[in-house]
C-alpha cells in the first residue's frame, strides 16, 4: 500500500518506518527539514511544514493511508493552537489529495475526568481528524516505553538520578505503559484491518501499575535498587514540574504539559482491538531494557525470562 507518514523525525514515527518498509509497503514520510532526516534506504521523502498550507500537497499525492504522528509541544506554550491549526490543514489536504484512511495515535484518558490541557489538546486533534472524509483509526495509549520517548525519559531519569523522592499524590495514578515494538506492531497491522476504519482503539502494555511503581522498578533495573519514594499531599504538580526540569534535562516545554498529565488515569477501558490483533504483548521489565540497551544494571532474572513471553 502506498503510505505517508508524518512525525518521523520523532520517537513514534521513527520506530515505524522500518517496520512499514519491511511489510513492503510503498513509504513516503514528511519532514520539515530534509538535511537534518538522517533517511533510511527506500523511501521517498517530501519537505513541508502542517502549518503551511499548500507546502505538503505533494508529499500526499497518490497516498492511499497515512499515519498522523504530529505533536508540537517542543515549539513551547502555545502548542495546542499549533496543533490544532496543523490537524485542519491534514485534513483539508489529505481530502483533496483522496486519501482514504488516516492512522492517528494519542493518549489515553476519560475526557469526564477533566483532563490535562495535554491530553486535551491530543483529544482535540483526535476530534478535527475524525471530522474528514478519509476513516480515521485513532489509537490510544499511555506513557510509551523505549528508547526517545520524552515521558519515559522523563521517568527514566528520575528514577536512576533521585534514590529518595518526595512526590506529590500524582504516583499513585494509575497508568499501563506499553513497549514502542507493540506500539509499531499495532500501527503496522491495523492498516490491514478494514473493520478499525472508522475506529477508536485503546491499546496498552500488559500490565496496569502506578507511576509509582513504573519508577521503582525502572531504577531497579538500571540501577539495581528501588528508590524510596514518599508522596505528600502538599506537593502540587505544578511545583513537581518545576522540580523535574530540575533534575532531568528532558525540555521545560515538554516536562511540565507531560507532568500536568499525569494526574489523569490513562488506562484501558475498552480492549476491543485484540479481537482483530491479538498481539503478544511486551512485559514491563523487557520493554525498559530493550529501551536502555547497555544500561540495565542488572541481568534478567532467569525464571522471569522463560515464562515472560
Ligand atoms: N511518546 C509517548 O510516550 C506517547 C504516548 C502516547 C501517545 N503518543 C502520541 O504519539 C504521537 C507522536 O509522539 P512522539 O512522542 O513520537 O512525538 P515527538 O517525538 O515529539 O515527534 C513529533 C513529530 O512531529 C513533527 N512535527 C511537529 N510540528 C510539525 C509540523 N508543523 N509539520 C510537520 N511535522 C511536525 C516533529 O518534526 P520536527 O523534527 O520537524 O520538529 C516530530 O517529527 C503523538 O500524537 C503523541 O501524542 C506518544
Amino acid at each position: 500500500m502506498r503510505v505517508l507518514v508524518t512525525g518521523v523525525t520523532g520517537f513514534v514515527g521513527g520506530h515505524l518506518v522500518p517496520s512499514l518498509l519491511w511489510a513492503d509497503h510503498d513509504v513516503s514520510v514528511l519532514v520539515r527539514d530534509r538535511e537534518a532526516y538522517d533517511e533510511p534506504e527506500g523511501l521517498s521523502v517530501f519537505e513541508g511544514n502542517l502549518l503551511e498550507p499548500g507546502s505538503f500537497d505533494e508529499a500526499l499525492g497518490g497516498a492511499e493511508a497515512a499515519y498522523y504522528l504530529v505533536h508540537s509541544m517542543r515549539a513551547g506554550p502555545d502548542y495546542a493552537e499549533r496543533d490544532r491549526r496543523a490537524a485542519t490543514n491534514f485534513v483539508a489536504a489529505a481530502d483533496d489529495a483522496g486519501v482514504e484512511r488516516v492512522l492517528y495515535l494519542g493518549g489515553l484518558g476519560e475526557e469526564r475526568d477533566r483532563l490535562s490541557e495535554h491530553l486535551q489538546s491530543r483529544r482535540e486533534v483526535e476530534h478535527i481528524l475524525a471530522d474528514a472524509d478519509f476513516a480515521l483509526t485513532s489509537l490510544r495509549a499511555a506513557i510509551i516505553v523505549g528508547d526517545g520517548s520524552a515521558s519515559f525519559e522523563m521517568v527514566r531519569q528520575l528514577a536512576v538520578r533521585l534514590p529518595v523522592m518526595v512526590t506529590p499524590q500524582w504516583v499513585d495514578t494509575p497508568c499501563q505503559p506499553i513497549a514502542i515494538d507493540d506500539v509499531v506492531t499495532y500501527l503496522v497491522e491495523v492498516l490491514d484491518v478494514p473493520e478499525l476504519a472508522g475506529r477508536t482503539v485503546e491499546i496498552g502494555g500488559p500490565a496496569v501499575m502506578s507511576y509509582k511503581e513504573v519508577m521503582a522498578r525502572t531504577a531497579e533495573i538500571v540501577t539495581g535498587r528501588r528508590p524510596v519514594i514518599v508522596p505528600v499531599p502538599v506537593l502540587t504538580p505544578k511545583l513537581s514540574a518545576y522540580w523535574v526540569t530540575l533534575v532531568t534535562d528532558v525540555p521545560r516545554s515538554v516536562a511540565h504539559p507531560l507532568i500536568l498529565g499525569l494526574k489523569n488515569a490513562v488506562v484501558v477501558q475498552d480492549d476491543s482491538i485484540r479481537q482483530y490483533l491479538p498481539i503478544e504483548l511486551t512485559p514491563f521489565e523487557t520493554a525498559v531494557r530493550r529501551a536502555v540497551g547497555d544500561g540495565a544494571a542488572t541481568p534478567e532474572p532467569k525464571s522471569i525470562a522463560a515464562g515472560e513471553r
